[in-house]
């Protein structure tokens, strides 16, 4: 101990461009289709629910994209994350490995999300819209979003997933202070909520359904849009700015990982780290092995078919190929909420399909335990979906303890978990049930997938 913990930047060292991994890949990923012709889209199909400048981000080849300055401004607010060296951690597993983390529950929301929220706020803003409507699983995204819009002056709705609405009351009141508002979905307020809700009145919810009312209401008002919280081109892509600050700190810290990983549910915080990484390798540098963490009882990317399926459960979104369960798979209620979706990000799928990352699933009970252990060494309380990174980074320092060989593993600690006590709670109390995945139901969703 005695050596350095945290390595932070200044405000200056703020990135001053988007890392763009499309302009480095070998091969573009399939194309994005039209769900009626079943034809390649192009920009004016998405207009009615995004703005031009993020539909323009969302096809992009520029390596570089400049972040406008008001959005670096309102960064400045929490960015650059800090750095840490996990060295009380390293200790209690007397790994010769060195462990870093990256953390982004230093942000107002608590998590990665406002590094989006914000931009696609100030996009929307400038483009003179009024109001935004999204979905959020966790309450990560749509506190996050809550956030922008107060900064920005938008007008924010949430159609918050059912079983994150009950397990986190205090969520919701967390968007309320910044003035949104949070309704639980499946909801009355859209005609796919109430068409759900007629089927299964005790739904749970899911984000595919989600993202189904909150496109709806977007696609049918002039002044409103929609944003997504994660799995598209140009969400990803704001998250870049926290692998590209960990570059520079791994420089400060002398080291570079041979292990990058992060969890995944649509696939943001995951890219916004290891993309820059990848990236460098691509252009020339040193090889990183890239592992995304995906709960057992929703695994996309690990076992989910790579096909064309719709973004939403109610089928309005374009057709996207990706890893997917089937988009009326219907994942099991278990606590990392932010990892409940039946579908990957397409680019990640993509570079999954090209071998530059692994992909692995836990169950929820071990991630509990890792991140426990974690926040005993170390004194943050990870995010449940946060976790899942723990726990990988844990069984690879282990392994390193084995084999005897000091490997450098740097994971994203997305997000803190001091919404999530309830889920802690579960766990103390032993209730904490590993839901296997439901094999007949997958095989009934992916029978669903539509022909292409
Ligand atoms: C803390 C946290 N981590 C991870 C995720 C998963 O999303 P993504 O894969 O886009 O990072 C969420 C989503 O809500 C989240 O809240």
């Amino acid at each position: 101990m005695g050596e350095t913990i945290k390595y932070v930047l200044d405000e200056t060292n703020i990135p001053k461009s988007w890392y763009n991994l499309m302009a480095d890949l070998p091969s573009p990923p399939p194309p994005v289709l039209h769900p009626g012709t079943r034809q390649p889209i192009g920009p004016d199909d998405l207009a009615p629910l995004f703005p031009m400048s993020l539909i323009l981000q969302e096809v992009s080849t520029e390596r570089n994209i400049e972040i406008p300055k008001p959005v670096r401004d309102i960064y400045k607010q929490w960015r650059p994350s800090p750095l840490f060296r996990a060295r009380r951690l390293e200790q209690a597993l007397q790994t010769p490995a060195r462990i870093y983390y990256k953390y982004e529950g230093v942000s107002p929301a608590g998590s990665h999300k406002p590094n989006t929220a914000v931009a696609q706020a100030f996009y929307n803003k400038d483009a003179g819209v009024t109001k935004i409507t999204t979905e959020t699983g966790a309450g990560q995204w749509g506190s996050a979003l809550a956030f922008a819009g107060a900064i920005l002056g938008v007008d924010v709705q949430i159609f918050m997933v059912r079983v994150s609405y009950n397990q986190k009351p205090y969520r919701r009141a967390f968007m309320e202070t910044f003035g949104a508002r949070c309704i639980p979905s499946p909801s009355m307020e859209t005609n796919f909520g109430r068409q759900v809700l007629a089927a299964t009145p005790e739904s749970n919810g899911s984000l595919g359904i989600a993202i189904s009312e909150a496109v709806e209401v977007a696609a049918g008002r002039e002044d409103t849009k929609y944003a997504l919280g994660s799995v598209l081109n140009h969400v990803l892509l704001h998250q870049t700015v926290i692998g590209q600050e960990a570059i520079a700190q791994m420089e400060l810290a002398g080291d570079y990982p041979d292990f990058v990983i992060g969890c995944t549910g649509g696939g943001s915080n995951f890219s916004g780290l290891a993309f820059p990484f990848i990236g460098a390798e691509l252009r020339g540098g040193r090889k990183v092995r890239v592992i995304a963490v995906e709960p057992a009882a929703c695994p996309s990317l690990t076992r989910g078919r790579y096909a064309y399926d719709f973004g939403d459960t109610g089928h309005l979104t374009p057709l996207v190929r990706m890893h997917t369960l089937g988009s009326t798979f219907m994942p099991p209620g278990f606590h990392a909420g932010g990892l409940r979706y039946h579908g990957m990000s397409p680019l990640v799928s993509h570079i999954k399909e090209l071998g530059l990352i692994e992909a692995r699933a836990y169950h929820q009970t071990a991630c509990f335990e890792a991140g426990v252990l974690f926040a005993r060494h170390e004194g943050i309380v990870p995010a449940p979906e946060a976790n899942h990174a723990v726990k990988a980074t844990i069984d690879e320092a282990v392994r390193c303890k084995e084999e005897g060989s000091a490997k450098t593993i740097l994971f994203n600690l997305c997000g803190h978990g001091h919404f999530d006590m309830q889920a802690y709670q579960v766990y103390f109390a032993a209730r904490l049930r590993d839901q296997p995945y439901d094999e007949a139901e997958l095989a009934m969703a992916l029978a669903g997938l539509p022909s292409v």
